[in-house]
């Protein structure tokens, strides 16, 4: 499976605190949607800080723990925060909630973020699906040298299905990844909306490729929590961001148990 030693490590960990052996889904939630944790029957949860081998979460918004338990039958494991590379984490570590998903087995993987909206047609509050991928700079290639054949679209399609007839619209769109931290300035915006990109942010990407590279079944969704730099005059800020993500957390929450259900 050519997973790093650690991994299994901090599965055999978690197995010995008495976490299941085998998920059918795991969840990596975005910031502001840690919420969605607490739709997790008869749950389990660990702080990032007591599992030996896992790095701290250190952004506001991310709680930084690990949820397990049942959702429609279907044990899930969903990950209440993330490593960003703008954080001072290696790419090997950003990875790390997707490898562990690969670990325990998952069957699909569920990956969200809060993005800016490139795209003039979107607004605060929606949700993309990502169907493509496009990096601010290529040179940092992420994770690993492997080739990475993506096949979101299928996935693209059939989240799209699921999430239409659970009554929830969506849109699509290419994810332009930026390492961040800090915001970008209008003038990159706009170079990024001519480069095709409907989405920013500071995360996904990484983790895509690595799902990508171990085959696993992964769809990712932004939601948007801002319009990205000089689409408008507001200032942006971390607070816009969970804001944003409060309001829509109930259709997300939807969305994500229906993903699990049906994917
Ligand atoms: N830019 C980058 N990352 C983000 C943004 C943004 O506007 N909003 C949420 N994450």
């Amino acid at each position: 499976m050519n997973l790093p030693k650690t991994i299994l490590q901090i599965k055999e960990y978690l197995i010995s605190v008495g976490f299941p052996e085998v998920l059918d889904a795991a969840v990596i939630l975005g910031s502001g949607l840690g919420g969605f944790g607490s739709e997790i029957e008869t749950p389990k949860t660990i702080s990032y800080a007591d599992i030996p081998g896992l790095p701290q979460s250190t952004v506001t918004g991310h709680s930084g723990a690990l949820i397990v338990g049942k959702i429609a039958e279907k044990t899930v494991l969903a990950f209440s925060g993330r490593f960003h590379f703008y954080e001072g984490y290696g790419f090997d570590k950003t990875i790390i909630p997707v490898q562990l998903a690969k670990a325990f087995n998952a069957e699909k993987l569920i990956i969200s973020n809060a993005a800016g909206g490139i795209n003039l047609d979107f607004r605060v509050g929606d949700l993309m699906i990502i169907d493509n991928i496009i990096r601010q700079n290529k040179m940092l290639a992420p994770a690993s040298p492997h080739r990475w054949d993506y096949s979101l679209y299928s996935y693209a399609d059939s989240t799209a299905r699921i999430a239409k007839k659970a009554g929830i619209t969506t849109k699509r769109g290419s994810y332009l990844y930026v390492t961040g931290p800090n915001y970008e300035t209008k003038a990159e915006i706009h170079a990024f909306r001519k480069l095709g990109g409907d989405a920013v942010g500071m995360s996904t990407a990484p983790e895509l490729m690595e799902a990508a590279r171990l085959n696993l079944k992964t769809v990712a969704i932004s939601l948007i929590t801002n319009a990205a730099a000089g689409v408008t005059d507001q200032k942006l800020d971390h607070a816009e961001v969970k804001e944003a993500a409060e309001l829509k957390k109930e259709e997300f929450a939807t969305l994500v148990k229906q993903l699990i259900i049906e994917l």
